[in-house]
């Protein structure tokens, strides 16, 4: 409405010469004039000049009186002919009405005051009210008029904008939209070359990017990496998920009849349920180490079987992944002393609670050298664990099948005021590591904890499911802070 008047009207016409005006003219709204004017110069179809005035807009007050009248001729209204008694006409007059209107009245010689109040008049005419009305309306009054207003505190001072309008140099009686896309339509009927497209803004802001927020779980892996490399540990590959039951548990010198080996315990893959390819000349040591023994062991006496070794599963710890790093150190001649580590996820049939999931990251550490003592799994404990924050170590024997000793890692939580375990740890033994090739000296030092339980104290989460899974919030993952551990 308003853009179609104002382009049409320059049209015939050198200039719109006040917005105001124009607007009263054609019934507009002044503030959608103003809009359409600043957006029509944005795209130069007009030029415009800023106009300022000093107007006067009513106040309170003012805009009462403009309605009602004032309050001098409400009170010379409420005077009969014959007169009335002071008393009577308060009553009938509002206090602040019968106050003003009394002093205003008398001191215009309307009315003659006292304890009874008569008229001096017959008639009078509402100057006030009809100025009061002029502003309103946007029409100019006589200085004085302004002034007694003014005093009375029934105008203020305002200034007024507007602007006044010309052609500017992409002057059209109506606005051409401005094409965004060249689309496969405007080349066929080859309006494209009538079309006037938008310029690209180059500066305009993109709208935020909801993604890439890293998760707690994996600020906290960042940090521990940083920590083992800065121990000149090297990362292991732990990009397989599936892994055969042979690196898993019969490599680990872990018996087939091993609870742990249970489908209750264990995700056992149905497809393909088998792994293709084992080393098979190693795979015959492992075989005899569990039935027979060998390099000072006895064995388990039991009838090792290849098609348990072969089902496939979800690998239910990393130190399958030692296990072949270990199997393909070996292979490598000289021996070369490595110290490996890594983290990464690890399944477990395991019922489901507050600290339990079917599935966390394990982190593992692992020193493969001549002549290890459980001195050195100690001390290297000792060095990992103050560089995450713990310094406070105590040890308790333990069992595993692959480690002997085996020992699990607790540490004095100062929040919680007690032990807490944190991990578990060992000395791999004879039985795993000669049947690979190692040479008789070597020993490997070894230790796991998961990620989720410092990861979880650490950004105070107490329910695993809050952390890990499909009930997380993802408030959470893009609002939780940077994860900084120990003094590295
Ligand atoms: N694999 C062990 C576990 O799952 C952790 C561990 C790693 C223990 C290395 C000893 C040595 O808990």
């Amino acid at each position: 409405m308003a853009e179609e008047a104002i382009l049409g009207f320059l049209q015939t016409h050198e200039e719109v010469a006040d917005s105001g005006e124009f607007a009263a003219a054609h019934g507009l709204d002044h503030s959608e004039v103003v809009n359409v004017i600043k957006s029509l110069h944005g795209f130069r179809y007009i030029d415009a000049q800023d106009i300022k005035r000093e107007t006067w807009v009513l106040t309170e007050e003012g805009k009462k009186y403009a309605d009602v009248g004032s309050p001098e001729v409400q009170l010379f209204l409420a005077v009969p002919p014959e007169g009335i008694s002071r008393e009577e006409l308060q009553k009938r007059l509002d206090p602040s009405v019968f106050k003003i209107g009394s002093a205003q009245a008398g001191k215009n010689k309307w009315v003659e005051m006292g304890k009874h109040i008569s008229r001096k008049v017959q008639h009078v005419d509402d100057k006030v009210k009809d100025m009061l009305t002029r502003i309103k309306d946007g029409q100019g009054i006589d200085a004085d008029s302004i002034k007694a207003l003014k005093a009375r505190k029934l105008i203020t001072p305002q200034t007024w904008k507007g602007y006044s309008v010309k052609r500017g140099p992409n002057y059209a009686p109506k606005r051409k939209k401005a094409a965004t896309d060249l689309t496969r339509e405007n080349l066929q009927r080859g309006d494209w070359r009538d079309l006037e497209f938008k310029e690209y803004n180059f500066s305009a802001k993109g709208p935020p990017s909801e993604g890439g927020h890293v998760h707690p779980l994996l600020k906290v892996r960042q940090q521990l990496k940083n920590i083992f490399l800065y121990m000149g540990f090297e990362e292991m590959p732990t990009n397989n998920y599936v892994e055969s039951s042979f690196w898993n548990f019969d490599a680990l010198f872990q018996p087939q009849q091993h609870p742990a080996r249970d489908s209750h315990d264990t995700f056992f893959l149905k497809a393909p349920s088998t792994t293709r390819e084992l080393p098979e000349d190693y795979l015959e040591r492992v075989k005899r180490v569990h039935e027979l023994g060998g390099y000072q062991s006895r064995g388990y006496g039991y009838e090792w079987k290849r098609d348990e070794a072969n089902k496939n599963l979800l690998r239910t710890h990393t130190t399958a992944v030692s296990t072949r790093m270990l199997y393909l150190l070996a292979q490598k001649k000289p021996f070369e002393p490595k110290k490996y580590f890594s983290i990464d996820r690890v399944f477990r049939n395991e019922a489901v609670d507050r600290t339990h999931l079917a599935e966390f990251h394990q982190i593992e550490g692992l020193v493969c050298d001549r002549g290890l003592t459980l001195g050195d799994l100690i001390g290297v404990l000792h060095d990992f664990f103050s560089r995450i924050g713990m310094s406070k170590l105590r040890f308790k024997p333990a069992y595993n099948p692959y480690t002997e000793p085996s020992m699990e890692i607790f540490s004095y939580h100062e929040g919680l005021g007690k032990w807490v375990e944190i991990g578990n740890s060992g000395m791999f033994r004879p039985e795993m590591l000669l049947p690979m090739g190692l040479p008789e000296d070597v020993r490997v030092i070894a230790w796991g904890l998961s990620l989720e339980r410092p990861t979880m104290i650490l950004y105070g989460i107490d329910n695993i499911r809050d952390l890990f899974g499909h009930k997380v919030d993802l408030g959470l993952i893009k609002k939780n802070p940077i994860c900084r551990l120990g003094n590295n």
